[in-house]
């Protein structure tokens, strides 16, 4: 019963719920966890996406910017961090492996880090050098040509048999996007055609009809499950994927594309969100009310959501993000690791008190350049 609160006392609940950012200090601390503890080849991947658009926003394809990149990085912009992880990757693969990190087991992960190795090519600082070029090719031929594929055509996320995984939409579709935005012209086009069948085809194999994607489907064992990170990396690589193409200088040939990805997204979160709970956490399962919270998948939901609120000026699930921002916010210990997480090799059980999750580090570093974009976009 809060009928009766004068209007000024009302006025300072109203501000008490807008949250402060995470300070500097505390988002160094999580880069800093998040480097020294990403290391499967997925995790790299992902720490090299949150480092560009943490800290090299003009790199990453939420900015226009980001087609071309310049061919040459300066002092103030030169994605260091981003590309010692390209580096590190190229320099070690045997020379007689097409994907980026060999014998993972996983068709996918690998690729992940395809949009680092891309950036590393293009920005080289000496033009004679051509193993990022052939690291990069090398990944791509790989995927379209030797990965098996499900009957409709969706590429698989595991090498030895044709399962699909909603974590997929966040390691293969972007690197394929990224990669035919650079490429521009018909084989570039064809290419981002490529990128967004295969959301569409994910969608179609893992969507069901409560609007959220099982985790993984076909093979010799499934997870029906409706997965909160499952869920979260296939929003977030679908958000990557329509973002290249917006930005590419071929988007006008993708407007039906970009139409179908944002409402794809739309579902996921919407859906998603109905669940939460009321101090901001998504579920580890989202619908299954026994399930525990999950700071990571929080996190990396919160930061479409407010990408999407960005590019689309519908402000309607920013209260839930600013929710779940909270939640994470609450969940960050003074070294910077990411506490409550899901153990993100187990899906099914949380972190021990002693163990880390690098990809949840790198979605709080998601989360906080999203939010940052959007701050920027309603202060004009
Ligand atoms: C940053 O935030 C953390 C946690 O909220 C706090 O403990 C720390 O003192 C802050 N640091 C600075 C420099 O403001
Ligand atoms: C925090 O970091 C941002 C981005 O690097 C910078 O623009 C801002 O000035 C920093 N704020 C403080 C208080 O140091
Ligand atoms: C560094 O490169 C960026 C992108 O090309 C450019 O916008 C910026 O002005 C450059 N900075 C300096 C100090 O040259
Ligand atoms: C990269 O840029 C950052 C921030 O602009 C700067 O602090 C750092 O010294 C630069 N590092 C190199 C190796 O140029
Ligand atoms: C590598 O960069 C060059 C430009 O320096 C570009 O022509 C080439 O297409 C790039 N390779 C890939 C795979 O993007
Ligand atoms: C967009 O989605 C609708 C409904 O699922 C489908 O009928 C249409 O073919 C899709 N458009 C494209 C370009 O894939
Ligand atoms: C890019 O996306 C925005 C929405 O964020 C849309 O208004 C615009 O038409 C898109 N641009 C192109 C060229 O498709
Ligand atoms: C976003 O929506 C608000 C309120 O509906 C409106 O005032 C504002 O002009 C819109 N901004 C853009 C960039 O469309």
């Amino acid at each position: 019963m809060v009928a009766w609160l004068p209007g000024a006392l009302l006025a300072s609940r109203a501000l008490a719920q807008v949250q402060d950012g995470l300070n500097n200090s505390t988002a160094a601390n999580v880069r800093s966890r998040l480097i020294e503890s990403a290391r499967a080849s997925w995790e790299l991947g992902t720490a090299a996406e949150a480092l560009t658009e943490y800290s090299w926003p003009a790199l990453s394809v939420f900015e226009r910017s980001a087609f071309p990149p310049p061919a040459h990085l300066n002092f103030s912009l030169n994605a260091t961090d981003v590309l010692q992880i390209a580096v590190q990757t190229v320099s070690t693969k045997p020379a007689n492996s097409l994907p980026l990190i060999a014998n993972q087991g996983s068709a996918a992960d690998p690729a992940s880090i395809g949009v680092a190795v891309l950036l590393a090519n293009w920005t080289r600082p000496d033009p004679s050098t051509a193993a990022f070029d052939n690291a990069a090719s090398g990944q791509l031929e790989h995927l379209l040509h030797d990965v098996p594929r499900s009957a409709e055509g969706a590429i698989s996320h595991r090498e030895d048999e044709v399962q699909l995984w909603a974590d997929y939409v966040y390691m293969v579709p972007p690197f394929i996007a990224y990669y035919g935005a650079l490429q521009r012209g018909n084989g570039g086009r064809a290419l981002m055609q490529v990128a967004y069948d295969q959301c569409r085809l994910y969608r179609e194999a893992l969507r069901d009809s409560s609007g959220l994607w099982r985790h993984v489907a076909l093979g010799t064992w499934q997870d029906n499950s409706h997965w909160a990170t499952g869920n979260a990396w296939a929003a977030a690589g679908m958000l990557r994927v329509l973002q290249t193409l917006n930005h590419s200088s071929d988007a006008d040939f993708f407007t039906k594309q970009q139409a179908n990805l944002t409402e794809w997204i739309q579902e996921i979160t919407t859906t998603a969100w109905s669940y939460q709970k009321s101090n901001g956490a998504l579920l580890n399962v989202i619908d299954a009310p026994t399930s525990f919270a999950d700071t990571s998948a929080t996190a990396l939901l919160a930061s479409v959501t407010y990408r999407m609120a960005t590019l689309t000026n519908d402000t309607s699930l920013i209260p839930v993000a600013e929710k779940a921002f909270a939640f994470v916010k609450d969940n960050i210990d003074g070294q910077g690791w990411l506490r409550g997480t899901v153990d993100p090799y187990a899906f099914h059980t949380p972190s021990a008190p002693d163990a880390h999750s690098p990809e949840g580090q790198a979605f709080v570093l998601l989360l906080v350049a999203a939010r940052s974009a959007w701050k920027k976009f309603i202060s004009g």
